[in-house]
C-alpha cells in the first residue's frame, strides 16, 4: 500500500502527556503509518506497535526504514495486547490508542471505506482473518437487524428507511459496491438530508464499518487490557472519533477510577484547536482522554 499523508491527530498533546523518554517503551495499539510512533521515537523511546491491517503492517518499514531500530511491528488486533506484550517481554511505560481508520483506508485500500469511491463493499481492517464484510452484512441481515445497526452504531435517523430500501433492492440483486449503496441511501432519505454539510451516506458507512470490525467490543476489551498491562505510574491515552466509542472509554475510566486502579490526568477531554482542525479536517471530531495507573 502506497504511503499517503495521514496526519497524526493531536500530536503535540500526545507527546506532552505520554512523556516518552530514553529507556521507556510505548505500546502504540493503532500503529498505522507511524505518525505518532515517529514522534515518540524522536523523544528517545522505543515503540511496540500493533496494527491489525496486514497491508499497512507489511508496508511499515518500506515507508519508515528509519524506524527499524526503534519500532517493533506486530500484525494483530490490540485485543490481544496482553499476549503481545508478554511475547515481547514488554511492560509498557505508556500506551496510545488512536481509534478508527486512517487516510490510507479512505484513499488507497480499495476496500470500500469511502463513499466517494466506487469499490467493493468490504470494509475489513483485516481481510485475512475476518470473514464478515459490509456486503454480507447488507445482503444477509434481517431488515430489523440492519435498522438497529444503522441506528445504534451510526446514529442514523433514517435507519428504518435505508434498511427497507436495502431489503427491497437486494431481492433483485445483492448489493456489491459502494456506489450502489450510496445510490440506494440517496433514494431512501428526504431531499433536505441530501444537501447537508455532512454527506448523507456518512452514518451508514460508519455503522457498517463498526459492525464488520466489531469495533466497540474491541475498544472495550482492548482498553481494559491496556489498563492491566500498563506499568504503575504509566499513562494511557485514547483518541476516539465517535460518540459511542468515547462513551465506552469514559465509562471504563470512571469505573476504574472509582475502584482506585487509575486516576485522571486531565479531567477535561482534550479537543483539537481551530488551527489544528483547519490543517487537518479529519481531526475535527477527535477526543483525547488521559489516565495514569496507580
Ligand atoms: C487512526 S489510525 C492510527 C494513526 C496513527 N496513530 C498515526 O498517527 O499514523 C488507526 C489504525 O488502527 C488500526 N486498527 C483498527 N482496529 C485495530 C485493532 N483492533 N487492532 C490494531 N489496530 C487496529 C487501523 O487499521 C488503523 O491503521
Amino acid at each position: 500500500m502506497r504511503d499517503t499523508t495521514h496526519i497524526p491527530v493531536l500530536l503535540d498533546e500526545v507527546i506532552r502527556y505520554l512523556v516518552p523518554a530514553p529507556g521507556t517503551t510505548v505500546l502504540d495499539c493503532t500503529l498505522n503509518g507511524g505518525g505518532h510512533a515517529a514522534a515518540v521515537v524522536a523523544q528517545g523511546a522505543k515503540v511496540l506497535g500493533i496494527e491489525w491491517d496486514p497491508v499497512i503492517a507489511r508496508a511499515f518499514f518500506v515507508n519508515r526504514p528509519e524506524l527499524a531500530e526503534s519500532v517493533t511491528v506486530v500484525n494483530d488486533s490490540y485485543v490481544h495486547l496482553e499476549r503481545i506484550c508478554a511475547d515481547h517481554g514488554v511492560v509498557p511505560d505508556g500506551i496510545l490508542f488512536d481509534l478508527g481508520l486512517s487516510s490510507l483506508h479512505y484513499g488507497v485500500s480499495g476496500r470500500g471505506f469511502s463513499f466517494m469511491r466506487d469499490e467493493p463493499l468490504d470494509m475489513r481492517f483485516n481481510p485475512e482473518t475476518n470473514p464478515m464484510t459490509a456486503s454480507r452484512l447488507l445482503n444477509e441481515s434481517q431488515p430489523e437487524e440492519l435498522e438497529r445497526i444503522l441506528r445504534e452504531y451510526g446514529e442514523e435517523q433514517f435507519a428504518g428507511q435505508i434498511a427497507a430500501a436495502v431489503a427491497l433492492s437486494r431481492r433483485a440483486a445483492p448489493l456489491r459496491t459502494t456506489s450502489e449503496l450510496v445510490a440506494l441511501i440517496e433514494s431512501a432519505v428526504p431531499p433536505w438530508y441530501r444537501h447537508r454539510k455532512i454527506h448523507y451516506a456518512t452514518k451508514t458507512f460508519q455503522a457498517l464499518r463498526v459492525v464488520v470490525n466489531d469495533e466497540l467490543v474491541n475498544v472495550q476489551e482492548g482498553v481494559s487490557a491496556a489498563i492491566r498491562v500498563l506499568r504503575p505510574g504509566g499513562r494511557l491515552l485514547v483518541i476516539s472519533f465517535q460518540g459511542v466509542e468515547d462513551k465506552i472509554v469514559r465509562e471504563l475510566f470512571k469505573t476504574q477510577s472509582k475502584a482506585g486502579v487509575i486516576e485522571w490526568v486531565t479531567r477535561k477531554t482534550i479537543r483539537p484547536t481551530w488551527a489544528q482542525i483547519k490543517e487537518n479536517p479529519r481531526s475535527r471530531s477527535a477526543k483525547l482522554k488521559i489516565i495514569q495507573k496507580l
